[in-house]
């Protein structure tokens, strides 16, 4: 596998202001991510993982420090295309307009974009392997926020782009379908994209290649829970999604609508 640097970043500093207070939530980060890789973003709440998400994708420049995208020379990551970088955010930020399959197909819609007929297979790949393909002609506020969060991997995923950063992907899945992220994340590395992810769920950290750790935002070594080969994690994972899903279909999986949860946990009329 090719070890060739993504992205670099250099001595970031990035500071808050909250009324007289000033919150440092990057303070002096360093780091470089391969192509290929995927490393975990291991730290407790507030202490600066969505920050340095957002700086590398460049939705927020840093106070000082150097973000360098080696492929893309002097041009700001946030005028890189989604082949570049493409990104989950913690906030899954779906358009409501649009159905859960023409969501995956954003990137490729756009002008610069190849178009739907050029994804078509990678689309139906991923809506059957995140088990979407039930729910494509849905508008997200119809389906499960498990279901949203995988529908806003599969548009980060859908042009393997060079980098991805995902904000917490398994934030809102059952054990099953963090697994089932996972697998997916860990085939988009296959095909060479480097994953950035940040995640409190201690169960993945065993399937990435490395575990970076942040503390008040400062970057912290972590202890590796039993790295194994990744060839050898893939297969256990997909051995593992593989009896879920049989486990899955096996059970009766009842359409869920707004209306329900309304009748059964709203108010009496
Ligand atoms: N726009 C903002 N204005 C002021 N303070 C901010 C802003 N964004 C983040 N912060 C502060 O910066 C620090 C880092 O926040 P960040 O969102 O990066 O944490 P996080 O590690 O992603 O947390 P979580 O696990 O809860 O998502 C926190 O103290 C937060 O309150
Ligand atoms: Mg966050």
């Amino acid at each position: 596998m090719s070890m060739s640097s993504v992205v670099k970043l250099s001595g970031i500093r990035k500071s808050y202001r909250r009324g007289p207070e000033e919150v440092h939530a990057l303070d002096g980060v360093t780091l470089d991510l391969k192509k290929g890789e995927v490393v975990a973003l291991v730290g407790p709440s507030g202490s600066g993982k969505t920050t340095l998400l957002n700086i590398l994708a460049g939705w927020e420049d840093p106070d000082s420090g150097r973000v360098e995208y080696p492929s893309a020379p002097g041009i700001h990551p946030g005028e890189l295309p989604w082949r570049d970088i493409a990104i989950l955010p913690q906030s899954l930020g779906l358009i409501d307009e649009m159905n859960v399959r023409e969501n995956i197909e954003l990137a490729a819609r756009l002008p610069e974009g190849p178009g739907v007929k050029a994804v078509r297979e990678k689309i139906d790949g991923l809506l059957g392997e995140l088990g979407l393909a039930n729910f494509q002609d849905r508008p997200p506020a119809e389906i499960s926020i498990g279901e949203q969060q995988r529908t806003a991997l599969a548009r980060a995923l859908l042009l393997s782009p060079r980098l991805l950063l995902a904000d917490e992907p398994s934030g809102h899945q059952d054990s099953a379908w963090a697994e089932g992220v996972f697998k997916t994340i860990r085939a988009a590395a296959k095909q060479g994209t480097a994953c950035l992810v940040a995640t409190h769920n201690e169960e993945l950290l065993q399937f990435v290649d490395r575990i970076i750790g942040i503390r008040d935002g400062h970057l912290v070594d972590v202890e590796h829970p039993g790295l194994r080969p990744p060839e050898e994690l893939a297969a256990q994972v997909v051995e593992r999604s593989q009896a879920a899903s049989v486990a899955e279909t096996r059970g009766k999986t009842t359409p869920f609508r707004p209306d329900d949860l309304r009748s059964k946990f709203g108010p009496q009329s």
